[in-house]
C-alpha cells in the first residue's frame, strides 16, 4: 500500500478530472459522476435496497419522472430553488467496473442542522458491495471534490452505532469533535482536512 495514485472525478457535464490526492488501488476503481438518464434502473434499484434500511439512496426523490429528478439534482448543485433550510449540494454516483456501487452527497455549506447532525458529506454503499472498501474510496474522493468547492475541512458525521461508517471516517483521517444527542440518535462528528493526502491502510 502507500502507492500514490490519482482518482477520477467526472463532473455533471461529463468532464473527467484526476484528483490530486493519494488514494488506494481501490479508489482508482471507483469513479464519481453525476447520475444520467441511463442510470435510472440501477439508481431506483439501489434506492429500494437502501429503503429497506430506512436510508435514502436518492436524496429528495419523490417518485417523479427520472429526468425531472436529474434536473432537480442539477438545480441543487447550483443552489437554485432551494428551501430556506437547504444548501447547495453535489450528488454523485459511484461506479466500479460499470456497477453502481454507492453514492455521495457533498453539501457546499453547513446549515445549523448540517452542522449539528448531517455534516458536509453523506454516503452510502449498496448492500451487495459492502466490506470491500468502497465507502472509504468514495469518502476519499469526495474530500477532493469538497476541496474544489472551497471546503478546507469537511464535517462528516455518523451514528455511534454505525461501526462501518466510523471505520470509514477514521481511515480517512477524521478527528472527533463533540457529539450531538437527539431523541433518537447519538451523532459522532468528525472533521477531516480536505487537502491532505490520505494514505490510510486498506
Ligand atoms: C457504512 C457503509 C457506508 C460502509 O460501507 P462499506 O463500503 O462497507 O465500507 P468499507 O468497505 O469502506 O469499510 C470501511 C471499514 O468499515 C468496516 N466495516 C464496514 N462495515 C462494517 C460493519 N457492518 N461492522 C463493522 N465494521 C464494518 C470495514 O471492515 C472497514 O474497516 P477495516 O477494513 O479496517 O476493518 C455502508 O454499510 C452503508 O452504506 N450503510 C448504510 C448507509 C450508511 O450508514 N451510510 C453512512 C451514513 S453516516
Amino acid at each position: 500500500m502507500g502507492k500514490r495514485e490519482k482518482a477520477v472525478y467526472t463532473d455533471p457535464v461529463g468532464r473527467s478530472y484526476r484528483l490530486g490526492m493519494s488514494t488506494t488501488g481501490l479508489s482508482d476503481r471507483v469513479t464519481l459522476r453525476a447520475l444520467r438518464a441511463a442510470d435510472e434502473a440501477s439508481a431506483l434499484a439501489a434506492h429500494a435496497e437502501l429503503a429497506d434500511e430506512d436510508f435514502d439512496f436518492l436524496l429528495h426523490h419523490d417518485g417523479t419522472v427520472f429526468a425531472d429528478y436529474l434536473a432537480t439534482l442539477k438545480r441543487m448543485r447550483f443552489g437554485e430553488g432551494l428551501s430556506p433550510k437547504q444548501v447547495p449540494a453535489t450528488f454523485l454516483a459511484a461506479f466500479s467496473d460499470g456497477d453502481l456501487v454507492g453514492r455521495v452527497s457533498i453539501r457546499h455549506a453547513l446549515s445549523e442542522q448540517l452542522w449539528r447532525l448531517g455534516g458536509h458529506i453523506g454516503y452510502a454503499v449498496r448492500p451487495q458491495f459492502r466490506r470491500q472498501g468502497f465507502a472509504t474510496a468514495i469518502l476519499r474522493q469526495s474530500l477532493g471534490v469538497a476541496h474544489e468547492r472551497g471546503i478546507e475541512r469537511a464535517l462528516v458525521t455518523c451514528d455511534d452505532s454505525n461501526a462501518g461508517s466510523i471505520a470509514t471516517i477514521e481511515r480517512c483521517g477524521g478527528v472527533l469533535d463533540h457529539s450531538e444527542q437527539t431523541l433518537v440518535q447519538h451523532k459522532l462528528r468528525y472533521w477531516i482536512p480536505t487537502s491532505t493526502p490520505r494514505e490510510g491502510p486498506r
